[in-house]
């Protein structure tokens, strides 16, 4: 279909790339999986504690803030079954409790207590917290990337913008004042 589709250039491309899973799912694993997305902007979660639920491809991502300031990402399945920790889309919570079994996390995503588990010799929770996306904080903008081995933030955007920012020189600045939003 591609190959197809190369043979007629300034053609509008085919309505299959529209509809067909397997774009979707390709276009999801090659693409937002692996790229640096928007996901919140600091004013959504100003206080430790404050969270957000952001909805990537088929999964649901916890953009949270924890006691020590710091912005975090955290896929929003239970490592225990795979539940989701959290449904709500956004509040304030000092843990995230998994209404399946109980296992609690905190809002860095380290598991805090496994019902049951502690008897088990082969049991470590510190190996059993929830999955993380990395993340960034640029001029107040959460950005998320999913895949661990993906490019530093600040060389993706520079690729894309070559000359309208010093994005190296400002980033320093930016990140120390993310989370207040002070003026530089
Ligand atoms: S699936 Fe979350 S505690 Fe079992």
């Amino acid at each position: 279909m591609v190959a197809a589709q190369q043979e007629k250039p300034g053609y509008a491309i085919s309505s299959y790339f529209y509809r067909s899973p397997v774009v979707y799912q390709t276009e999801l694993s090659q693409l937002i999986y692996r790229s640096w997305i928007y996901a919140a902007h600091v004013s959504e979660i100003p206080s430790p504690g404050d969270y957000q639920l952001f909805e990537i491809g088929e999964d649901s991502v916890i953009i949270t803030r924890s006691a020590d300031g710091k912005v975090h990402a955290l896929m929003n399945i239970c490592r225990h079954r795979g539940a989701r920790v959290c449904e709500e889309p956004s509040g304030n919570r000092k843990t995230f409790v998994c209404p399946y079994h109980g296992w609690v996390f905190n809002l860095d995503g380290s598991l805090r207590v496994a019902r049951e588990m502690a008897s088990r010799d082969d049991f470590d929770p510190s190996e059993l917290g929830l999955k993380t996306a990395k993340v960034e904080v640029f001029m107040g903008m959460i950005y998320i990337n999913c895949d661990p081995d993906g490019a530093d933030f600040l060389e993706a955007v520079s690729g894309e913008l070559p000359g309208v920012l010093s994005l190296r020189h400002l980033s320093s600045r930016l990140r120390q004042n993310a989370h207040t939003q002070r003026p530089l």
